[in-house]
């Protein structure tokens, strides 16, 4: 099978509060954007990048990566789900049925190779595909509506999803249609496998593989950049 990846890239950051999409703020001098791009590009096992776009954005011109012979450019939707989705189409004719999706957040511009190349791995002749994630490590609580704790929830089974999540084409472009169907917004793609009553598989990934939501997340992001350029972990 091929590989594709699908890039949801058309947010606006509400949480990150700038004075533009997040994808678009200075990361060690380049644009976050296309610290992403560059990193699914040079993943040789991949074939095509698509990357869902707001299309009234006007920053997308200046991005030397979408000019990238591996990107095609799509218009995202209104939610997540629906960028992935739309993405999904414009690789009809393109993808079979058994080929390998790679859904990457644009917004995690820390992913590794060796993160990908494990999904690669581990999922090689799996019939379904499954995800990066990152084992819970602080003490998790259930609470009631009132804040009151109602439970200590056991820890040991408990996952951070990250991103890639990785699925058969034609499995996932059905499931996530069909939430998108029945008006459900689910937040991954393993979500939409799950409600279509097939097992993803957790692999686990490197914990700076973080999505950049707040603020305080650029500076995280760069210190890791700067630390695996380094080679230090
Ligand atoms: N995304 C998308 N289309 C949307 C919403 C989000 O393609 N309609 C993408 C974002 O660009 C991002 C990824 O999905 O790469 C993860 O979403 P998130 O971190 O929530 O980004 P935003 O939605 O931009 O941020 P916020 O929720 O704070 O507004
Ligand atoms: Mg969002």
């Amino acid at each position: 099978p091929r590989y594709f990846a699908v890039v949801p890239a058309a947010g606006v950051g509400k949480r990150m509060a700038a004075d533009r999409p997040k994808q678009y703020l200075p990361l060690l001098g380049r644009a976050l954007i296309e610290h992403t791009l560059e990193r699914l590009c040079a993943f040789s096992p991949i074939d095509k990048v698509v990357v869902a776009l707001a299309p009234e954005d006007p920053y997308q011109a200046g991005v030397k990566a979408l000019n990238h012979p591996r990107v095609m450019r799509c218009a995202g939707g209104a939610e997540r789900c629906h960028s992935v989705s739309r993405a999904l189409e414009a690789l009809t004719g393109v993808a079979a049925e058994h080929d390998w999706v790679l859904v990457h957040d644009l917004a995690r511009p820390c992913v590794r190779a060796e993160d990908l190349q494990r999904l690669l791995d581990q999922l090689q002749g799996h019939p379904v595909g499954g995800l990066l994630g990152v084992p819970v490590r602080d003490t998790m609580k259930r609470t009631a509506a009132n804040g009151q704790v109602v439970a200590t929830v056991e820890r040991s089974q408990l996952w951070h999803a990250y991103t890639p999540q990785m699925f058969r084409y034609g499995l996932l472009r059905d499931a996530l249609s069909a939430t998108l169907a029945r008006g459900e917004l689910v937040t991954d793609e393993a979500a939409a496998i799950e409600a279509a009553g097939l097992q993803p598989l957790m692999v686990e990934g490197a914990a700076d593989n973080i999505k950049v939501t707040r603020p305080e997340d650029l500076a995280l992001a760069e210190f890791y950049i700067a630390r695996q350029a380094a080679g230090e972990s």
